[in-house]
């Protein structure tokens, strides 16, 4: 059995490696590496995880309001002045692309693994991500059949990190498990000890360990992760009869939660509906006129530097639309001015209705009178939304038309 101490040691030599990937081998103390895939992983989609943070340190982290980052106390155990995050990349050394970098130079920290392994990181300018895990509120997502780890931690047991951001889904290992004994109370183990070959690695940790919201590991939503735990240690990566250790963040939630508090950060924004969602300003309606008036009240996603879509079908409206169509759009944004907006027709004619109109304005709830008398009424409508600047994204909140007003 290796001795707390060691461990430590291993850990630390661990973050080294992840910094100089040439020292790799060089640590006294290592037991006999096995061969395996970390990860056992695959590439994570791009989008798929927009609040992921590579940070600097050679660790992960993860967004949890615009300005900070969970992480690992083990991942700030050499004082360093600023540290730098990537945020919400999968090629975290693309500079251009989804995501951005940001600095932080305040940070708080809990007492270690196999204690409390977490840490606090206020970023010193926002990134308003276009979404957010949640924050557990409780222990109910601690023991799910199976979690879901990130990172571009190292793809064997002192092999190299990995370019690209790998996924993985690694089953859960019972507090009750022999292999799980050292610190049960603050702690998630996770692993698959019969087979191995699943698991984090050196370079993964402060990086999230994630049960999903509706207990599918086939989300495709980035708000639909629950955020149960902090990649810690282990012993070598993915051996048989040896999990993961992941600091459980349900233990030691209050103190972060002050932590955040006291650095002066801004709460974590997904608390998984424990908290009531803010009353969305009302949105007018067009007026009814039977056929012609369609209106789609689902909201859809603007994300930061892409293109967002939403359509609506008229049907019962024969005919042409009218000279003085009406198109009504309700639009939340951190930044209305890096908007592009299009109304397509069903034969694909785009008529722009806003380019990068409206500065650092927070809303648009406008009608704006089109003429449409070109374009036959019934089909398929589109609104198209390009947010063409880094940084801000928001939110279609519903938009209509009324291809026949008076009428
Ligand atoms: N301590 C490592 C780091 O600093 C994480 C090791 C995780 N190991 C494991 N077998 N799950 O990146």
């Amino acid at each position: 059995m290796t001795k707390p101490g060691q461990l430590f040691a291993m850990m630390v030599t661990g973050l080294a490696l992840v910094a100089t990937p040439a020292a790799a081998g060089a640590a006294p103390s290592a037991q006999t590496p096995p061969t395996v895939n970390i990860v056992g992983g695959t590439q994570a989609a791009e989008g798929a995880y927009p609040w992921m943070a590579k940070l600097s340190v050679g660790c992960g982290g993860t967004l949890v309001s615009p300005d900070i980052i969970i992480s690992a106390q083990h991942c700030f155990s050499t004082p360093g002045k600023t540290f730098t995050a990537d945020i919400g990349k999968v090629d975290a050394t693309q500079a251009s692309g989804a995501g951005q970098r940001r600095t932080g130079s305040k940070y708080l920290v809990g007492t270690g693994p196999q204690k409390k392994d977490w840490a606090v990181l206020k970023l010193d300018t926002p990134y308003n991500a276009p979404a957010y895990p949640v924050f557990p509120a409780d222990t109910r997502y601690d023991a799910v059949p199976k979690f879901r780890a990130i990172g571009w931690g190292t793809t064997t047991s002192g092999g190299n990190v990995s370019k690209m951001l790998l996924q993985v889904d690694i089953p859960l290992v019972a507090d009750s498990n022999a292999a799980c004994k050292d610190a049960p109370a603050t702690e998630i183990c996770a692993g698959d000890l019969t087979n191995g070959g699943v698991d984090t690695c050196q370079g993964d940790s402060g990086g999230p360990l994630m049960s999903p919201l509706n207990g599918d590991l086939g989300s495709t939503r980035p708000n639909e992760w629950v955020l149960v735990g902090m990649t810690s240690w282990g012993r070598g990566c993915a051996a048989k009869g040896e999990p993961g250790h992941y600091a459980q963040l349900s233990a030691m939630r209050q103190e972060v939660l002050n932590a955040i508090t006291s650095l002066g950060g801004q709460p974590p924004v997904n608390m998984g509906g424990t908290t009531p969602t803010p009353t969305p300003t009302p949105t007018p309606t067009p007026t009814p006129s039977a056929g012609c008036t369609v209106t789609n009240t689902t909201p859809t996603a603007i994300a930061d530097m892409s293109t967002a879509q939403s359509t609506l079908t008229v049907s019962g409206c024969d005919g042409n639309a009218a000279a003085n169509a009406a198109v009504t759009v309700a639009i939340d944004h951190t930044y209305i001015g890096d908007l592009v907006i299009d109304l397509l027709a069903p034969d694909g004619t785009a008529v722009n209705l806003a380019n990068r109109q409206g500065g650092s304005a927070k809303e648009i709830r406008k009608t704006y009178t089109v003429d449409l008398s070109g374009e036959s009424a019934n089909g398929t409508w589109t609104l198209r939304i390009k947010d063409a600047a880094a940084v801000d994204a928001g939110t279609l909140q519903s938009w209509g038309v009324n291809l026949r007003p008076g009428r």
